[in-house]
């Protein structure tokens, strides 16, 4: 393993498309740790994906690239597998609301049981964005309509790309 200076920790996700809640979270724990890896998952079980891995990748790193210490990038296979072999000792996720924890910590204590050495960091996004999710973002813009204040300008971009039909 790859000996790290600092914290380093992973934001692993599906990221279908990005959205302000979640560049909402990278800004803030970029200011906590030293280096924050961006992860999109390869393998999804959640159903065919609006953008395709690559896509996802490209949309992050743009609207993260003014902060030097975020990197993104895929993995597959076992998050803490992936975070071992980063040197990653922590695991960040967003929490909205009571209805994410459930999830959360059936997720945290599965990788804690499998990787007893890495945590898993909370954080919540701002409360603006407490009702952003990616599926409800696709769902809205499919329909028609104005997510321009809930993603970043370059997944509009995309969306509009992928979404014929909606000017918005
Ligand atoms: O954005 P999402 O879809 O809520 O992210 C889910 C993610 C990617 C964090 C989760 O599915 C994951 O870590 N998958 C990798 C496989 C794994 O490690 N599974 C065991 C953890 S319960």
């Amino acid at each position: 393993m790859m000996a790290t200076k600092g914290t380093k920790a992973i934001y692993p996700g599906t990221f279908d498309p990005p959205t302000n809640g979640h560049l909402d979270l990278i800004a803030r724990a970029s200011r906590i740790v030293d280096e924050l890896v961006v992860a999109v998952l390869r393998n999804t079980q959640k159903g065919t994906p609006l953008f395709t891995v690559p896509e996802r990748v490209e949309m992050l790193r743009e609207a993260t690239a003014e902060f030097a210490n975020v990197s993104v990038t895929m993995f597959d296979g076992l998050l803490v597998d992936f975070a071992r072999e980063q040197g990653a000792k922590a695991v960040l996720r967003g929490i909205r609301a009571i209805s994410d924890y459930e999830y959360e910590f059936q997720m945290a204590m599965m990788n804690r049981k499998l990787d007893p050495e890495l945590e898993t960091l909370f954080m919540m996004p701002a409360e603006k964005y407490t009702y952003v999710s990616s599926r409800l973002i696709k769902g809205v813009f499919e329909l028609g309509g104005d997510v321009t204040s809930l993603v970043p300008p370059n997944v509009v971009e995309r969306l509009k790309q992928r979404v014929p039909g909606n000017g918005k």
